[in-house]
């Protein structure tokens, strides 16, 4: 599409209009997009190293998901689940039991339009089923902005601000994020252990178990610093609800469909959970958030117990459909691993030269990059300049925790674009060195 308008045009306009409320990691203007990369409107083009935060799993503007995009845009844009039924609807919630782990391959799901409706969804579906108020969460985690999401997300105050009276009965016990061990142990097994101490002493002490409808958690902390939990932590908690009877809930938002090498990251730790939130990637790049949940849950909640007017819109669908087919055909899970894994290197390399790399982790194409000062605290002061100045240098890139990098490129970047991305963001951490 031709335009006049120059980025810095643009962002004129919208700082003139846009609430300041949306923060912008980068000082860039998007006109468009293919593959792995972003163009500005000054003719400008970038590596996207984020994804548009986790999501264009099959890279931005892939045909396939164009034509299919168009298909249904020329077939029926809008029917609305509660008036009727609609092909892509089910056909996508088909293809994700195919997929989907445990028991969930028998499952039955909904669709919304969200990562939080997502979330929201799983857990009035455990609350309702099991007639039962409260839920346990985890610091560190990122479930959502909405009341409801809001009051399971604890992964920074900022966000929950001036916002208290949020629904009761949820309860947070820490995450183990092993790092920087919130009880101050020093070996992941042993920070693991404390933590799931402190859930059952929640259990003893502010939740009692017969109150407790449900566990909800990411199977990596996305937005609070791409945490992986150490082995047997998931599996723990699995355990847990099943001796009390309370639902496992994965919020996969960000995790889900293929990001870290599996198609849920749960996967990774043998864990089947009885309900699967899911959003991002699901729709290809249009809004669409999803639950999948044990058969016996869904059907014991009754009709009309939940709705929207556009979740489950046929061409977010069909976009979701396409890019699913891509990952699987492709087999980009695989290449996630390969590709990951060669850039957790390339930073643990860095880290030998660069002390302000404090930790690297993630799995797949779920990559953080924690930066550090030279007293080992959080580096939260500078992480917005770092992100920025690696955006003028052409890898847009944004950040999760207090000071991490956050890496999720689409997952069919290959390696030696992603060599490229890791030389411009090492070349500016090196100008950011103490
Ligand atoms: C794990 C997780 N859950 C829920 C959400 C909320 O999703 P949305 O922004 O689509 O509402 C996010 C968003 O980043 C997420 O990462």
């Amino acid at each position: 599409m031709e335009s006049q308008l120059t980025s810095a045009k643009l962002i004129e306009r919208d700082h003139s209009i846009v609430a300041q409320a949306i923060y912008r990691y980068t000082d860039i203007a998007f006109q468009r997009a293919e593959g792995v990369y972003l163009y500005d409107f000054d003719g400008r083009r970038y590596l996207d190293f984020v994804a548009g935060i986790a999501t264009m799993n099959v890279g931005h503007c892939h045909p396939a998901v164009v034509e299919a995009i168009c298909d249904q845009a020329r077939t029926l844009i809008h029917g609305a689940s509660h008036v009727g039924y609609m092909e892509p609807y089910v056909e996508l919630l088909e293809a994700l039991r195919e997929i989907a782990p445990g028991d969930l391959k028998n499952g039955k799901g909904i669709l919304m339009n969200s990562g939080s409706e997502a979330v929201e969804t799983g857990v009035k579906l455990a609350r309702y089923v099991t007639n039962r108020p409260m839920i346990l969460a985890f610091t560190d985690s990122f479930h959502g902005r909405p009341m409801g999401a809001l009051a399971l997300t604890a992964s920074s105050e900022l966000y929950r601000r001036r916002l208290s009276g949020l629904f009761t009965g949820v309860y947070h016990t820490p995450y183990p994020y092993c790092f920087r061990c919130p009880l101050k142990h020093k070996s992941p097994e042993t920070c693991g252990l404390a933590c799931l101490n402190l859930v059952e002493k929640a259990l003893q002490t502010v939740v009692p178990p017969e109150d407790l409808a449900g566990i909800i958690v990411e199977p990596i902390a996305g937005e609070g610093g791409y945490i992986v939990p150490p082995d047997g932590f998931l599996q723990a908690l699995r355990e847990i609800c099943d001796r009390y009877g309370a639902l496992l809930i994965a919020d996969e938002v960000q995790t889900g469909l293929g990001r870290t090498g599996k198609m849920f990251a749960v996967e990774h730790w043998g864990v089947e959970p009885d309900i699967i939130c899911l959003a991002k990637a699901l729709g290809g790049g249009l809004p669409l958030g999803g639950v999948l949940a044990r058969a016996e849950l869904m059907d014991a909640w009754p009709p009309a117990a939940q709705g929207t007017t556009f979740g489950g819109n046929p061409i977010a669908c069909r976009a979701g459909l396409a890019t699913l087919r891509i990952v699987q055909e492709e087999n980009l899970m695989a290449h996630a691993v390969e590709v990951g894994d060669y850039i957790q290197s390339r930073f643990r390399e860095a880290q030998k030269e660069l002390p302000i790399i404090g930790d690297v982790r993630g799995k797949g194409l779920m990559v953080g990059v924690e930066l550090v000062n030279a007293d080992g605290s959080p580096a939260s002061e500078i992480i917005k300049k770092v992100i920025k100045d690696i955006g003028a240098n052409g890898v847009v890139i944004t950040k999760c925790g207090a000071s991490t990098l956050r890496i999720a490129p689409p997952l069919i970047i290959s390696k030696e674009q992603a060599s490229e991305g890791v030389d411009i963001i090492i070349r500016v951490l090196r100008q950011y060195q103490w």
